[in-house]
């Protein structure tokens, strides 16, 4: 048996191998300001000179000193004469090198740290090198890696670690080519302590095993970002023939209610763009303390546990990490100023699948929602900031600062418009062959509306004066013809939230058939300045305070928190202890900063909840709270 797999892996490697060649390949003639360079300002690498094709990791997890160490074997592809390999590291300590063939230890230098993006590891080649072999342990710090006591999981008992790397921490795990426009296969064999399960963005484990020894494989190649790993006490729950849950057995049957839809979103996200072409599609839920709702980890999604609402009611959270299964992990961004093909994509993608599953009617609810969101952004920013473009710069800057609702909402916006300027099935085609020609590639702004243009437009002035592409792509805030929605639900609401404000009673409030979003709508509908006592007469009548809805908890805190509304003051407490979910507990240390006593709150609070927070959180928190840490490195 064993003989008969490894000849296939091996072919299916040299496949995957060949495609991430190619990728690069693509990848230049798709970046014509940059030449043959694949562009990327937040990476120190040469792929063009040296690529990585195939990565085998060989790793230990120490939970006892919080470490990870063993091997990153890189297979490479040098240009002609091309004398050095530069992989991005952070927090990384290097213990050697090894030259492969005939295993010479080689020269490296480890250059000076840079604040977001680490340190270049220049190795020295020899001309018959085809890969290289790092030894090296990961150090304390900002890292993808997230330590959790057992204290922060559901059952207690057992310590967990898992990894956030997007967009540049990968580099924290392993030394590697850290931009999108870099795709590799990897193998991986991980050991951790008997009685944990680890699992990967890649083909898993569906029970513990006895020594603590996992193999894991993706044979499709992926950009850095997307490798992935957690351990912790995990059990796997099937739920249809493609889909299952990871999560902790405390939570596993929670979770399998909740996400019990998840293969139905997968068939009608086929029916719209194509073959899902990674195998099995999973769920990872996480402990609280994940930084962010969710991540699209090929084949297994991580996802936040506040989801978890009991109602099925946050579920578009899958529909989104799924979606990206196409949009990113398929055709992925090239460098993090083109965040908005990866996220913009995908929230489109999201919501046509929600609009399949869900209906229309729930759907337009739902874009209605963010759309607020979009309006609050652009707003804040000003119409006129530069950062309100799709494309944006980047130069010099952090890439965490692209996630914001333009790539996300604007983005959407904009296929939406081309969507209704072409005609449902004329844009649908389109996407079809948009996926299916670029699949496995990195992709740009330039070269997507070089697509777009070859395809669709095709020297038709009067379409082109229609989609008004550099209205959407290059210039900031929206173009006049946005497309147009209406929710006539969520108008019913704005009527009865403005009602409540004016000084209508609690009692006429007809919440019937409300879903979690009604709510968000009405509270996001009320005044910041509403006072403390008709927080009171709400929470008497609808028990906000104790909602298991993470959404709601969320409006509800922050209209609390500047109400000075202290009844749910433990509650909030409580959120902000265990919960990481950036979305929610940043806006709440912001909200609670804005009082005298709040701001005691919330640096008592903080001083006790930011070792549990993942690190990559740290860069907005302690600014935030005027935290500074006596020594930068500890958790
Ligand atoms: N790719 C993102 C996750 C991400 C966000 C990584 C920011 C690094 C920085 C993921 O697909 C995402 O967008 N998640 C959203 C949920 C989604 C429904 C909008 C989130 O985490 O809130
Ligand atoms: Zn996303």
């Amino acid at each position: 048996m064993q003989k008969r797999i490894i000849p296939v892996l091996k072919a299916i490697f040299l496949i995957a191998a060949a495609g991430a060649v190619l990728v690069i390949s693509g990848c230049r003639s798709g970046t014509p300001a940059a030449g043959t360079r694949i562009d990327d300002p937040h990476s120190f690498s040469r792929p063009w000179e040296v690529t990585v094709t195939e990565l085998t990791l060989d790793l230990n997890i120490d939970f006892e000193r919080k470490v990870l160490s063993g091997s990153a074997a890189w297979e490479i592809k040098a240009a002609e004469g091309a004398p050095q390999l530069i992989l991005d590291i952070n927090n990384l300590e290097i213990d050697r090198i090894m030259l492969q063939p005939g295993g010479s230890i080689a020269k490296y230098t480890v250059g000076a740290v840079e604040p977001i993006l680490g340190q270049p590891l220049t190795i020295e080649l020899a001309p018959e090198t085809e890969s290289v072999v790092v030894y090296y342990s990961t150090k304390p710090g900002p890292s993808a890696l997230d330590w959790l006591e057992p204290a922060q999981t559901a059952g207690g008992r057992h310590p967990f670690l898992y990894t956030q790397s997007q967009p540049v921490l990968a580099r924290s795990i392993f030394p590697c080519q850290d931009t999108p426009g870099v795709r590799f296969p990897y193998r991986a064999t991980i050991t951790v302590q008997p009685g944990l399960m680890v699992v990967m963005s890649a083909e898993n484990p569906q029970t513990k095993s006895d020594d603590g020894i996992y193999h894991f494989t993706m044979p499709q190649p992926i950009p850095s970002y997307l490798v992935a790993l957690a351990a912790g006490d995990l059990v796997f729950q099937s739920l249809r023939p493609r889909t299952g849950i990871y999560a902790e057995p405390e939570v596993i049957d929670k979770a399998a209610y909740e996400f019990a839809e998840t293969e139905t979103m997968l068939e009608a996200a086929e029916t719209l763009y194509g073959d899902y072409r990674w195998g099995r599609y999973d769920l990872l839920v996480l402990p609280p303390a994940f930084p962010i709702g969710g991540m699209e980890n090929p084949r297994l999604t991580f996802a936040t546990p506040t989801i978890l609402a009991g109602d099925r009611s946050l579920t578009a959270l899958i529909a989104h990490e799924l979606a990206h299964s196409w949009s990113g992990n398929l055709v992925t961004n090239a460098s993090w100023e083109n965040l908005w093909l990866n996220e913009g994509f995908t929230v489109y993608f999201e919501s046509r699948i929600m609009e399949a599953v869900y209906g229309h009617e729930y759907d337009q609810m739902l874009t209605t929602l963010s759309l607020g969101k979009l309006y609050e952004a652009l707003d804040r920013y000003g119409w006129d900031h530069p950062d309100t473009r799709l494309k944006i710069d980047l130069d010099g800057r952090d890439p965490d600062s692209c996630f914001t609702a333009m790539a996300y909402d604007k983005g959407h916006m904009f296929l939406l418009h081309l969507e209704q300027q072409l005609g449902r099935e004329r844009w649908d085609e389109f996407l079809n062959g948009y996926f299916d020609t670029f699949a496995f590639q990195s992709m740009s702004t330039e070269k997507f509306l070089e697509y777009l243009d070859a395809e669709i437009i095709t020297g038709d002035q009067e379409l082109a004066g229609r989609l008004n592409i550099d209205g959407w792509v290059y210039s900031p805030g929206l173009p006049e013809t946005f497309p147009k929605f209406h929710s006539s639900m969520l108008e019913a609401i704005r009527q009865q939230a403005d009602d409540f404000s004016a000084g209508g009673s609690a009692a006429d409030i007809d919440t019937s058939g409300w879903t979690a979003h009604h709510w968000l709508q009405f509270l996001r509908q009320l005044p910041d300045s509403i006072g403390a006592e008709r927080l009171v007469e709400l929470d008497q009548r609808f028990q906000l305070t104790n909602s298991g809805n993470a959404e709601i908890q969320f409006d509800w805190f922050r209209l609390s928190i500047l109400n000075e509304y202290a009844v749910a003051y433990p509650a909030l407490e409580q959120f902000l202890t265990s919960v990481g979910r950036l979305k929610f507990i940043r806006p709440l240390y912001q909200a609670l900063r804005t009082t005298e006593a709040g701001r005691v709150m919330a640096t008592r609070i903080y001083q006790q909840a930011r070792p549990g927070y993942h690190s990559a959180g740290w860069k907005y928190l302690d600014p935030l709270m005027g935290y500074e840490p006596a020594n930068p490195a500890a958790k």
